[in-house]
C-alpha cells in the first residue's frame, strides 16, 4: 500500500502539462470517479484497522497534492495557449466596427454649417456660470422666477453662489463684453436645469444660441435669417411663423413655428393638428442688455435666438424621448452611422 501511494506521488509531481487538454486527462487521471487516488480509498477497506487511519491520511494528503497541482496548472496552462494565440501573426486582421457620430453632434454641425455660410462665426463660453453673466447682464430681475433654487443648480464656492448655465445666452453677454461690433456669432453648447428627469425633460441638454449686433439691424433681418435657417434645416418648401413672446433679454420678443415638416402641414398628431411645430425664442436684443455689456444701444441694435438642438433632433429623427440621448445604447447610436 505504501510503494502505491509512493508510486502515485511520484507520478503526480512528474507530470507536465503542456496543452489545455492535459488539465482534463489529469483531473480524471488522479480524482476521476475511477482515478488512481479513488483506487486508493477502495483498496483501504483491506487496510488492518489500526493502520487505517494512518493510511486514510496518506491518501487524504495525497489527493490534496493533486488537487492543488490541477489549481495552479489550471492557469499557467491556459496561460501558454493565450500565449501561443498572440503570436500567431500570420491569422488575417478581423473587420473593426465603425463607430458614429452622436446624433445631437450631427444636428450642432448642421446648424453651425448653416449659419456660417451668412458668415456667423462659433463662440463658446463656460458651463460652470456667474450671476451676472447668466441672469443680471441679461436684464433678469433679481426676484425672477428663472433664478429660483429649483430651476438653476448653484455651487456654493466659498462666500460666491456660482451656477450651472441655465442657457447659451450667458455666452452672448461675454461675446459683447469682448468685442466691438459688428458682432454675428452662434454658441452651441450644454445648458443645466434643476429638473425631474422625463421623456420631455432632462437636467442637461443643449442649445445654439444666435446674436447680430450691428447699425441698423431690424427685426426684418431677424425673420429672413430665421427663414433662411429654417428652409435649409427642414426643407425647401418650409415656412415659419412668429408668435409674440416675452423673454427678459429681448424686446420685442417672439417664439418661431416651422411648418410640420411630417405632414406638409395638413395636421398630425406631432403638431398637434396645427401644422406648426415650435423650434425656438428670438427677438431683438433689449437696449439694458448691450449698455450692461458695454455696447452702445444708442448707436447698435441686433437680434438674438435661440434654440434647443435636442428639439431640432426630434424633428428630424422623430426621436420623442429625451432619455435616450444619454443613455449610450448601442442600438440607437448605431442608426446614425451613415450620417454626419
Ligand atoms: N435663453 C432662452 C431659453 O433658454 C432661449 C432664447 C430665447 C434665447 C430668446 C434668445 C432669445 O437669444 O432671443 O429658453
Amino acid at each position: 500500500m505504501i510503494e502505491q501511494i509512493q508510486k502515485i506521488e511520484e507520478e503526480i509531481t512528474a507530470f507536465k502539462f503542456n496543452i489545455a487538454s492535459d488539465v482534463e486527462k489529469f483531473r480524471i487521471h488522479f480524482l476521476g470517479s475511477k482515478g488512481l487516488v479513488k483506487g486508493l480509498y477502495a483498496l483501504l477497506r483491506e487496510v488492518p484497522n489500526q493502520e487505517k487511519k494512518m493510511f486514510g491520511q496518506k491518501i487524504n494528503d495525497l489527493r490534496t497534492a493533486a488537487e492543488n497541482k490541477l489549481n495552479g496548472a489550471h492557469i499557467t496552462s491556459v496561460k501558454k495557449e493565450d500565449h501561443k494565440v498572440k503570436e500567431d501573426i500570420t491569422k488575417p486582421v478581423g473587420e473593426s466596427s465603425l463607430g458614429s457620430h452622436h446624433p445631437l453632434s450631427i444636428i450642432k454641425r448642421e446648424i453651425v454649417d448653416i449659419f456660417n455660410k451668412i458668415g456667423f462665426s462659433i463662440s463658446e463660453g463656460p458651463e460652470i456660470e456667474d450671476d451676472w453673466h447668466n441672469f443680471s447682464a441679461l436684464n433678469f430681475p433679481p426676484e425672477h422666477p428663472a433664478r429660483d433654487m429649483q430651476d438653476t443648480f448653484f455651487i456654493q464656492k466659498g462666500e460666491e453662489e456660482i451656477a450651472l448655465r441655465t442657457h447659451t445666452s450667458s455666452v452672448q453677454v461675454r461675446v459683447m463684453e469682448n468685442n466691438r461690433p459688428p458682432i454675428r456669432t452662434i454658441s452651441p453648447g450644454r445648458v443645466y436645469r434643476n429638473e425631474a428627469i422625463s421623456a420631455r425633460a432632462h437636467c442637461f441638454f443643449h442649445q445654439v444660441e444666435g446674436l447680430y449686433i450691428d447699425e441698423d439691424v431690424s427685426f426684418a433681418d431677424l425673420k429672413q435669417t430665421l427663414l433662411y435657417f429654417a428652409k435649409e434645416m427642414f426643407g425647401d418648401k418650409s415656412e415659419i411663423r412668429l408668435r409674440p413672446s416675452y423673454f427678459p433679454f429681448t424686446e420685442p420678443s417672439a417664439e418661431v413655428d416651422v411648418s410640420c415638416t411630417i405632414c406638409n402641414s395638413k395636421g398630425c398628431n406631432v403638431c398637434k393638428y396645427t401644422g406648426w411645430l415650435e423650434i425656438l425664442g428670438c427677438g431683438m436684443v433689449d437696449p439694458n442688455v448691450l449698455n450692461a455689456s458695454g455696447i452702445d444701444s444708442k448707436k447698435y441694435s441686433g437680434f438674438a435666438f435661440g434654440m434647443g438642438i435636442e428639439r431640432i433632433a426630434q424633428l428630424k429623427y422623430k426621436v420623442n424621448d429625451l432619455r435616450i440621448y444619454s443613455e449610450n445604447d448601442i442600438r440607437f447610436l448605431n442608426q446614425f452611422k451613415s450620417e454626419g
